[in-house]
């Protein structure tokens, strides 16, 4: 009977996503790859491949790894700023992707066209509800709703608001699916009282036993708690720097120090504007690969939710999902009663 709730508050998710249950794991640089993903879409969710920065080629031989350990449908990720954004669109339409999710801002012209040419289906994030309208009339089939308690690059409202204020709107339209800071089954079950479609979380899932995220990061997730995932400040209004969530650790100090640095090179007239701004985006290249790939828990970006201390161990995906779909369906269950 409950299960019965939930999965008809989840039909509309799951419909379009082709899955069984309407649980994304969002896509995670460096964690998404192959082998978590196929994991998600093989124990019912849906999975992500996180394209990042990759080449058209990388992508390509990702989404083939991919095929050949799942049949089950799953996504890509791509960022809009990626200079070959078109060039990966294509690599997408030939591996018939059935799901690309762009990430960055609102879509570059013609890339909404590129992608829903080959009949692939379109996810955006939506920060405002302007913007959830805006993205719609241009064809956008899904969005997501997520909020500042998300682990990586973040907008400045919580959840909760983005969720009372977009999904009353726009849940009619098109499948909403509300991510940040969902950790337990009983806030799936609020969000899709409340009209999501579904729900998408990264955090729970980054140190599932098939994720390939090292020891050492995984071990940092265990130990941290809420108020350890904080979000990068920004100290100079010269110098721009994309809030992101992360685990505190001497890297997110050494970041100010650095911004400092800059902005008194900039002061003393030491470095032009773009030579400034170029030196903070550096910061952080390659930051999360050397967290996730090799461990470096002090030096490395450690990008992480304020779900995280619920993250106590390590667990297969599929007990994840199915601990997630108990909580809501119980929650359910005690609403009804
Ligand atoms: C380690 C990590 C890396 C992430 N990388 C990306 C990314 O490359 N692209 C993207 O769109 N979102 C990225 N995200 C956001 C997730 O896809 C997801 O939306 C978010 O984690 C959901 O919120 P939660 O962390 O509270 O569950 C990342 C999140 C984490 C924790």
């Amino acid at each position: 009977m409950t299960t019965a709730k939930l999965a008809s508050l989840m039909a509309r998710g799951t419909e379009f996503l082709g899955c069984e249950t309407a649980i994304l794991c969002g896509a995670m640089s460096w964690v998404s790859e192959r082998h978590l993903v196929s994991a998600i879409s093989n124990a019912g969710g849906f999975g992500v491949i996180a394209c990042g920065a990759m080449t058209p080629e990388l992508l390509d031989a990702e989404i083939a790894a991919t095929k050949a350990l799942t049949a089950k449908p799953f996504g890509v990720n791509l960022i809009t700023m990626h200079p070959q954004l078109f060039d990966l669109i294509a690599v997408c339409a030939r591996h018939d992707v059935s799901h690309v999710v762009l990430a960055g801002g609102l879509p570059p012209k013609g890339s909404i066209e590129a992608i829903k040419a080959n009949g692939a289906k379109l996810i955006c994030f939506a920060p405002a509800l302007a913007l959830a309208k805006k993205l719609v009339r241009s064809g956008v089939d899904a969005l997501v709703v997520e909020g500042m308690e998300a682990g990586g690059h973040i907008g400045p409202v919580a959840t909760s608001v983005l969720a009372q204020e977009i999904l009353p709107e726009m849940a009619e339209q098109v499948p909403v699916f509300v991510a940040g800071g969902i950790g337990r089954g009983e806030a799936i079950a609020a969000y899709l009282e409340m009209g999501a479609a579904g729900v998408q979380l990264g955090t729970r899932f980054a140190c599932a036993s098939e994720s390939i995220a090292h020891p050492a990061f995984k071990k940092a997730f265990f130990r941290a708690s809420a108020r350890d995932a904080i979000a990068s400040v920004q100290i100079d209004p010269r110098l721009p720097v994309i809030p992101v969530r992360s685990l505190k650790n001497a890297g997110m100090e050494n970041f100010t120090a650095k911004q400092r640095e800059v902005a008194n090179l900039l002061d003393q007239g030491a470095v032009d504007m773009m030579e400034a701004q170029l030196q903070i985006e550096h910061f952080w290249a390659g930051a999360l690969r050397r967290a996730v790939i090799d461990g470096d828990v002090e030096g490395g970006s450690l990008m992480a939710g304020q779900s995280v201390g619920m993250v106590t161990k390590e667990e297969p995906v599929a007990d994840i999902i199915a601990e997630l779909m108990v909580q809501a369906a119980t929650a359910l269950e005690r609403r009804a009663a």
